[in-house]
């Protein structure tokens, strides 16, 4: 090979890694106004983004996603689980959900993901005995369709199926969760059996969030005063102790080898003290430069993992039951802003990511406070109300609207639910004491958002109507 070829070649190699390699985005619709699915390929184009996990297969998704060349990663939801124990059934959501798409110019599907997190102590047990069955189904009918080669079948499991004794809380003690160790160990020797990967998340954000005295450096990725030894081994970050106390509680099981990929890794940016766009951007620069220089980790050294980052867009209707930050993981805003610089290179350059294109919004119109209102005693019902039908999770202590007064908290409240409502007539009326207004009243802290416009928000709208439609009826007859 001549000089010239070889450094082209060396090039090539350098120009085919503008990304962490293979880093993939996890995209979640829990969200009143959801991004059109076209606006959002084309960001995860723009950014160099190639791989996907979504929570469903939901057909417009996936036909924006269709031609792309993005690799996706399906998902089957918890409460389609016990429906999956049945093989006809299982087959048939193959046909439809994966088959489908697997022609010229469809959809790239790498995995199937089997429920999510299906195993939390949250759940208590409603999904222990029907997730491997459904697991073996659908890689079955994966497999009888021809594409088991190439598609796998993986359950994306939460860190806290195994852990350590707390006797002895290192990487290497970790073991499978005592009351599901036979289970846990038939589900490890099936996707070892079909070449699927483990798929865990891993949260050292909720290793902060859960235990006030946890060691605040620990979580990132920039070194620690106080590492956890563990055989000579030192652990200076949360993510590889958690990553190799799964390598071991494998490693238990005689599947020391299996491949893990971490299907869910991110920080959120708000509805939490621990919770902000600085802390978020320290969580990523680092993992980002560790994940580019394929280190690996202590007991699997030198490796490129396969990792999706959680999440690329902030969802507005997601559960707050876990806490307020659940509206708050995304890197990206509800309307694909980029929230802090980013490169997702690993360089650690300080550059944003590319941001969405096309996105439309609402006229530039907010609802605040009515300070000329009469009778203020029901303002508290009211704040209440807008925040049960919108997000207000950035007032609660830590968050970026928390320092507000009472008529800024009732202006935040009426706005949201405001825009929610996509600004509709009388949405901004609340007994009289609120307006609308032109003049933006965000603060330096605060942003009152103006909604973007979505072609899916009246799925919402339309259970929200009928449970204001009830409420009504209720005062009325009261
Ligand atoms: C699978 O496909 C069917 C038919 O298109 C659709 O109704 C269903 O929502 C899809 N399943 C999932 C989990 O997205
Ligand atoms: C689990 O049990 C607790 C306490 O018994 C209950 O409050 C909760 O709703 C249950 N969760 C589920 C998902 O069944
Ligand atoms: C799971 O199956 C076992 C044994 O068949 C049964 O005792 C248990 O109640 C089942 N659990 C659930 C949550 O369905
Ligand atoms: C894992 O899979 C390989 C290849 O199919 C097989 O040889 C090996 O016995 C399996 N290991 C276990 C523990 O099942
Ligand atoms: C505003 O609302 C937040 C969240 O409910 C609350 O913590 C705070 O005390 C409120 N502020 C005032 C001045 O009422
Ligand atoms: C508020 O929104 C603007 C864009 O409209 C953004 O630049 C800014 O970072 C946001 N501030 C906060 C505190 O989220």
């Amino acid at each position: 090979m001549s000089v010239f070829r070889l450094l082209v070649c060396l090039f090539a190699i350098g120009l085919s890694r503008p990304t962490a390699e293979g880093l993939g985005m996890n995209w979640g619709t829990m969200a009143t106004h959801p991004l059109p699915p076209k606006i959002v390929v084309q960001l995860l184009k723009d950014n160099g983004i190639k791989n996907v996990k979504l929570f469903d297969a939901d057909a417009s998704t996936m036909s924006a996603l269709a031609g792309s060349g993005i690799e996706v990663m399906v998902a089957i939801p918890n409460n389609m689980l016990g429906m999956m124990t049945d093989y006809d059934t299982a087959r048939q959501w193959v046909d439809r959900n994966v088959t489908r798409y697997n022609f010229d110019g469809g959809v790239t599907i790498k995995y199937v993901a089997v429920g999510n997190e299906p195993f939390l102590t949250s759940y208590n047990g409603s999904f222990l005995n029907v997730t491997f069955p459904a697991l073996q189904n659908i890689q079955n009918a994966l497999n009888e369709a021809g594409v088991g080669d190439t598609i796998k079948a993986t359950v994306p499991l939460n860190a806290d199926v195994y852990n350590s004794p707390s006797s002895n809380p290192v990487p290497s003690a970790g073991r499978f969760r005592s009351n599901i160790n036979d289970l846990m160990t038939q589900i490890v020797v099936f996707l070892n059996q079909s070449n699927a990967p483990f798929t865990v998340n891993i949260y050292p954000f909720l290793s902060l969030y859960d235990n006030p005295n946890f060691p605040f450096d620990y979580a990132f990725f920039d070194g620690t005063s106080n590492p956890v030894m563990d055989n000579g081994i030192a652990y200076t970050n949360v993510f590889d102790a958690n990553f190799d106390t799964l390598v071991s509680a494998l490693k238990a099981v005689g599947l020391g080898n299996l491949p893990i990929i971490v299907g869910e890794v991110g920080w959120p940016t708000d509805g939490d003290i621990n919770a902000k766009a600085s802390y978020a951007q320290r969580f990523y620069n680092g993992l980002l430069k560790r994940l580019a220089s394929n280190t690996g980790t202590p007991l699997r050294p030198n490796q490129y993992i396969e990792v999706y980052l959680f999440s690329l867009i902030d969802e507005d209707a997601k559960s707050i039951q876990p806490g307020n930050f659940e509206r708050h993981w995304g890197i990206l805003r509800y309307d694909g802003q980029p929230k802090f610089t980013m490169d997702l290179s690993g360089q650690g350059q300080n550059k944003m990511l590319v941001p969405a294109k096309g996105v439309q919004y609402l006229p530039r119109t907010w609802c605040v406070f009515n300070a000329n209102a009469q009778d203020v005693s029901k303002l508290g019902d009211n704040i209440n109300y807008a925040c049960t039908f919108s997000d207000c999770t950035s007032l609660g202590y830590g968050s970026t609207c928390n320092g507000l007064d009472t008529n800024g908290n009732a202006s935040y409240a009426f706005n949201m639910y405001f825009q929610v409502q996509n600004q509709k007539d009388q949405s901004c009326y609340f007994q009289g004491l609120a307006m609308e207004t032109t003049q933006n009243p965000s603060t330096a802290n605060c942003n009152f958002t103006i909604q973007i416009v979505s072609p899916a928000s009246s799925q919402f709208l339309a259970p929200l109507f009928a449970v204001f439609v009830s409420l009504v009826i209720a005062l009325l007859l009261q």
